[in-house]
């Protein structure tokens, strides 16, 4: 078993895929940075352990990512899983997670990291959008990718039916590349790259709009 420790900030949708994807792990902790976080009463309801980190309690970031690395180094974790964790972390607790934390990003990285990509991705126009696990480094969502889902971009689509169309493919994409990692099918190459150790054929290409 795989033990883990998920971080939230919110709905907690995607914690909730991991948690019910049937793999071999072992949450161990939900831990979020706001009390009022709604997927916390989810995890307490699965009798999974809940812990509040509240970033507001602490002077800096660095203070901040020095308790919150306390709290889950206590669960003694083999990853750990940001699932719409919405903090930035230092380089030092990045460092101390390095190779074993995963986050889920809701674009096509590295087109549009940061916050409101759906809208971002309407506003630029592209026709192919979708979202990315990739392990976490310093660089805000630039760490080596594990997997991407694309969807096609619809006219009329707005930010909202365009996020419930990438959070479809979050939840299938975050349980299949955190399956990889309880394999150890991950394999780190050169600078920065990831690749999945797997036989299976590649996907066909997605073309959007279609004639
Ligand atoms: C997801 O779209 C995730 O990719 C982003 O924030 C959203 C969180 O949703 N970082 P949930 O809390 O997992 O439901």
């Amino acid at each position: 078993m795989t033990a883990a420790v998920i971080l939230i900030s919110g709905r907690g949708s995607n914690m909730q895929a991991l948690v019910e994807a049937g793999l071999p792990l072992d949450v161990k902790a939900v831990i979020s940075n706001r009390p009022d976080a709604e997927g916390l009463a989810y995890a307490a309801g699965r009798g999974i352990a809940t812990r509040v980190v509240d970033h507001k309690l602490f002077p800096n970031r660095d203070a901040y990512d020095s308790a919150l690395a306390a709290e889950i180094d206590r669960f003694n974790p083999d990853i750990v899983l940001l699932a719409g964790f919405l903090r930035v972390l230092g380089p030092a607790f990045v460092e101390q997670f390095a190779r074993r934390m995963l986050n889920i990003h809701p674009s096509l990285l590295p087109a549009f990291p940061g916050l409101d990509t759906h809208a971002r991705a309407l506003q630029a126009g592209v026709k192919i959008h979708g979202c990315t696990v990739h392990f976490v480094t310093a660089e805000l969502d630039h760490g080596p990718i594990v997997i991407q889902a694309a969807v096609p971009v619809l006219a009329g689509d707005s930010a909202e039916s365009l996020a419930a169309r990438v959070l479809a493919e979050e939840h299938r994409i975050y349980p299949q590349a955190l399956r990889w990692f309880c394999e150890g099918r991950l394999e780190f190459t050169g600078a920065g790259i990831v690749q999945v150790k797997t036989s299976a054929p590649p996907g066909a290409a997605l073309i959007a709009p279609k004639d």
